[in-house]
């Protein structure tokens, strides 16, 4: 029964991904979801298609990395790249970094064992923004290197880049108690921190892993299966939503429609002609 169930969740997932792609195409479709991000967002053209969606391996992320599907064409920035570091932040990652170590902005300081700030290359050309440090993270003061960072290494690998090539980070630096979901408040009293960190690294591409990612760089409430398969941007920088690897070891169900998401983030960095990391 749990078979036939799984089957039948299958099959409605690949029934949306058509849909997606006719709406693409210009067919029209009973279904007009889409979220609803704040002004500065703009949402582009869907780039996710069904070829991609037929060529998968299943179920692991381990397969991936042979399984190519054609690159999509991608549409241009709605908007110019405005990077403007704040001036009442700190101007270079490292002081922005022990400006957070001493952050009291909430309570999390209290509970916190460390912040945690980032990984990866400070000249990055794609940079992942996770949810908040779990207990492996708040213990080793890095981002990503528990259960979900295993497989958010997989991920990485798969669309042929290194850890060391991309930037990590949360939109949070502290760990919730818990890991419940970020309150609100946490996440706008940490967002500059956020910003001022893709203000000074200056992606070409940003992937938002999970819901909070998602909803708190294009400040808006909507869901994750209206915003995922689609792009949008963020002061002119795409942003690409995909589920975050905890949702993925949750559901391994979701893999197939991450895996068009990363192929999108392989395919836009490879169209740009930019290497994931700046020389
Ligand atoms: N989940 C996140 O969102 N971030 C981490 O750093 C680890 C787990």
């Amino acid at each position: 029964m749990e078979e036939v169930r799984g089957e039948l969740r299958d099959i409605v997932r690949e029934a949306r991904v058509m849909l997606t792609r006719a709406r693409e195409l210009g067919a029209r479709g009973p279904v007009a979801r889409s979220p609803a991000p704040a002004p500065a967002v703009q949402p582009a053209p869907v780039t996710e298609s069904s070829r991609s969606a037929r060529t998968l391996a299943l179920p692991g992320f381990e397969e991936f990395a042979s399984n190519r599907p054609a690159v999509p064409s991608f549409a241009p920035d709605p908007v110019a790249i405005t990077f403007e570091p704040r001036a009442d932040l700190p101007l270079t990652l490292p002081e922005l970094a022990s400006a957070v170590a001493s952050c009291r902005q909430c309570g999390l300081c209290e509970t916190r064992t460390q912040t945690v700030f980032a990984d990866g290359s400070p000249t990055a050309r794609l940079v992942f923004v996770g949810e908040a440090p779990g207990r492996d993270e708040d213990a080793q003061g890095l981002p990503f290197v528990g259960r979900a960072g295993q497989l958010l290494n997989k991920m990485i690998a798969a669309i042929d880049l290194k850890r060391e090539e991309v930037y990590i980070c949360n939109v949070l630096k502290c760990r919730p108690p818990e890991n419940r979901v970020p309150a609100p408040e946490e996440v706008e009293r940490c967002r500059p921190y956020l910003e001022q960190q893709i203000s000074l690294v200056k992606p070409v591409l940003i992937c938002a892993l999970g819901l909070s990612a998602a909803q708190a760089l294009l400040q808006t409430k909507a869901t994750m299966s209206s915003m995922r398969g689609k792009t949008f941007f963020y002061r002119g920088v795409p942003v690409i939503p995909t589920y975050h690897p905890a949702a993925l070891l949750r559901n391994p169900g979701l893999k197939r429609e991450a895996w068009i998401d990363l192929q999108r983030v392989r395919d836009l960095l490879r169209e740009r002609n930019e290497s994931a990391v700046a020389s």
